[in-house]
C-alpha cells in the first residue's frame, strides 16, 4: 500500500495545480515540502474557513501569472478547488539594500545568517495574521446582505489564504526544516483558542457578525497593508518580491471595507432623511444602524488596529531597520540618509494626567512613525465617508478616536484616555465607556438586522446597494451560483 500511496503521490503535478512563477517544476525540495503541506492546507481550510460552501460556485479572481492580464483571472470556482498560487514580482537585478546598515549592498537572495531567527519571527507573525483572519470570518456567509458581498467575503478569504501560502513559501524554501515546521503551525494556531491562539491580539476577536467585517477590512486590513509595504522595502529580496504582488491583492480587501461601511452610512443618512428621524432608538426600529453605533465600532476596531503596531517605542524595530529587514512606508521615496542614526521623531505619551509630544531618536520610533502614516490614510478615507452625512445635509461626522484611547500596547496601556485625548480615572472611564465602544446590547442588534439576502440584486434593508459591480458586471449579476 505504501508504494501505491506514494506513486499516487509523484503523480500529482503540482507546478499545474498550483500557479506559480518560482519554477516549482524544478525544485524537488519545494516540491516534497508541498506535498506534506498543501492537504494539511485543504484540511484547514475545510474545517476552519467559509462554512457550507464546498459546493458554491463563486465569481471569483484568481492569480495564475504576475503579468497585468494574469493576477486577475475571474470565473466561476468551488472554493475548494480555487488555486491557490505562489507569485513574486519580477526580480531586479540590480536591486540594492535602500536602507541601514548594509545600505547600498545587493539585496541578498538568501537569508543572511545573522538575521535568520529575526526574519523567520518576522515572517511568521505576519504569515499567522493571514489564516487567522480566515477563520475569525468563517460563519459570515450564513449572514450575508447580497450575493454581491457574499461574493466579496469570499473572495477576501481566498486570497488571505493565497498570503498564508506566500509567506509558507519562504518558510520552506529559504528556512529549510524550522521553516517547515513553522509553516506546519501556521495551520495549527485558531484564532481566539485559549490554548492555541494566533499570535497577535486583534487577531483573536470575533467577527461576528458584518459590520464588524467591513470595519475589520478596513482598519485592520490596513494595517496588514502598510506592514506589507515596510517589508517590500526588505533587503532580503523574496520577502520584499513576495510582499509586493500580496499588495495588489490587498487593496481589493481595503475597497471591501471602506465601500461596505460606505453603504451601510449611505442607508442610514437616506433612512434619517426621509423618516426625519434622528434618535438612534427609533432608527433602530427602522432597522438600520444609528450612526452612534457605528462611531463605537469605528473607535472599537481602529483602537485594536493601533496595537497592531506595537509599542511606539521599539528597540526590536530599530534592529529590523537598522539591520535592513523592514524599512519605512515608502523607504525611497523618503529624502534623508536613510540610517536615522541623529534623527529624531515625535511620540506622544501621558504625563502629569496629560497627554504630551517627546522627541526620541528616529530608530527607536519606527513603530509610531508607520503608525503615524496609517492614521494619515485612515484619515483621508474617513473624510470621504463624510461626505454622505454632508450630502444629505445631516451633521454627524464620524471622528477617529484619539491614539491613546483604549490602548493595551505602548505608552497608552493601561492609561485611560477618552476618545478626544482627556486623560481620565479608572472612574470616569467606567462612567463612559459603553458610550465609547460597542456594548454587547450593540453586537445583539446589529447581529438582530442579519439575515440572509441570496436573491441576485437584493439587498438586506440596513445598507445601500453599491454603485457598481464587480469586473464590469451588473449588481444584479449571480455572483455566487448554489447548485
Ligand atoms: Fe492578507
Ligand atoms: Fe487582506
Amino acid at each position: 500500500m505504501a508504494d501505491t500511496t506514494e506513486t499516487k503521490q509523484q503523480s500529482i503535478d503540482y507546478s499545474q495545480r498550483i500557479p506559480n512563477n518560482v519554477d516549482l517544476s524544478n525544485d524537488r525540495a519545494l516540491q516534497r515540502a508541498l506535498e506534506h503541506w498543501q492537504p494539511a492546507f485543504l484540511n484547514w481550510w475545510n474545517e476552519t474557513g467559509p462554512a457550507n460552501t464546498s459546493a458554491l460556485q463563486v465569481y471569483l479572481r484568481t492569480a495564475v501569472s504576475v503579468d497585468r492580464d494574469g493576477w486577475a483571472n475571474f470565473g466561476y470556482v468551488r472554493m475548494p478547488e480555487y488555486r491557490w498560487g505562489i507569485f513574486l514580482t519580477p526580480r531586479d537585478e540590480n536591486r540594492k539594500i535602500t536602507f541601514g546598515d548594509h545600505k547600498g549592498e545587493p539585496a541578498w537572495q538568501d537569508v543572511p545568517g545573522e538575521y535568520r531567527s529575526t526574519l523567520r519571527r518576522i515572517i511568521v507573525t505576519q504569515g499567522d495574521t493571514e489564516p487567522a483572519s480566515v477563520e475569525q470570518q468563517k460563519l459570515l456567509g450564513a449572514t450575508c446582505p447580497s450575493l454581491y458581498d457574499l461574493r466579496n467575503l469570499f473572495q477576501v478569504n481566498v486570497e488571505e489564504g493565497r498570503h498564508l501560502w506566500a509567506m509558507v513559501y519562504l518558510l520552506q524554501r529559504y528556512f529549510g526544516r524550522d521553516g517547515r515546521e513553522e509553516a506546519e503551525a501556521l495551520l495549527q494556531r485558531r484564532s481566539g483558542d485559549p490554548n492555541n491562539p494566533r499570535i497577535l491580539t486583534a487577531f483573536n476577536e470575533k467577527t461576528s457578525h458584518w459590520l464588524a467585517f467591513f470595519m475589520f477590512a478596513f482598519f485592520t486590513d490596513r494595517d496588514g497593508k502598510f506592514q506589507l509595504a515596510a517589508l517590500a522595502e526588505s533587503g532580503f529580496d523574496p520577502l520584499a518580491r513576495t510582499t509586493k504582488f500580496m499588495l495588489t491583492e490587498e487593496a481589493h480587501h481595503l475597497f471591501v471595507g471602506e465601500s461596505g461601511e460606505a453603504r451601510v452610512l449611505q442607508r442610514t443618512c437616506q433612512e434619517m432623511h426621509d423618516s426625519k428621524l434622528t434618535d438612534p432608538a427609533q432608527l433602530r426600529a427602522h432597522g438600520v444602524i444609528d450612526l452612534e453605533t457605528m462611531q463605537r465600532f469605528v473607535n472599537f476596531h481602529y483602537s485594536v488596529t493601533l496595537d497592531l503596531y506595537g509599542a511606539e517605542i521599539s528597540s526590536n524595530a530599530a534592529s529590523f531597520y537598522t539591520g535592513g529587514l523592514k524599512g519605512r512606508y515608502e523607504e525611497t521615496k523618503l529624502g534623508d540618509d536613510h540610517a536615522l542614526g541623529s534623527d529624531f521623531y515625535p511620540v506622544q505619551e501621558t504625563e502629569n494626567g496629560k497627554i504630551v509630544d517627546r522627541q526620541v531618536p528616529a530608530l527607536t520610533a519606527l513603530n509610531a512613525r508607520l503608525r503615524d502614516d496609517y492614521t494619515r490614510e485612515i484619515q483621508a478615507a474617513v473624510d470621504r465617508w463624510n461626505r454622505i452625512p454632508e450630502k444629505f445635509g445631516n451633521p454627524f461626522r464620524i471622528r477617529l478616536p484619539h491614539a491613546g484611547f483604549h490602548r493595551k500596547i505602548g505608552n497608552f496601556a493601561g492609561q485611560y484616555v477618552s476618545p478626544d485625548g482627556h486623560v481620565l480615572s479608572k472612574e470616569e472611564w467606567d462612567r463612559h465607556s459603553t458610550e465609547w465602544l460597542p456594548s454587547d446590547g450593540d453586537h445583539a442588534f446589529v447581529g438582530s438586522l442579519m439575515g440572509r439576502v441570496i436573491e441576485p440584486g437584493k439587498f438586506a434593508n440596513w445598507i445601500a446597494p453599491p454603485t457598481r459591480g464587480i469586473h464590469g458586471q451588473p449588481i444584479e449579476f449571480e455572483y455566487v451560483r448554489f447548485s
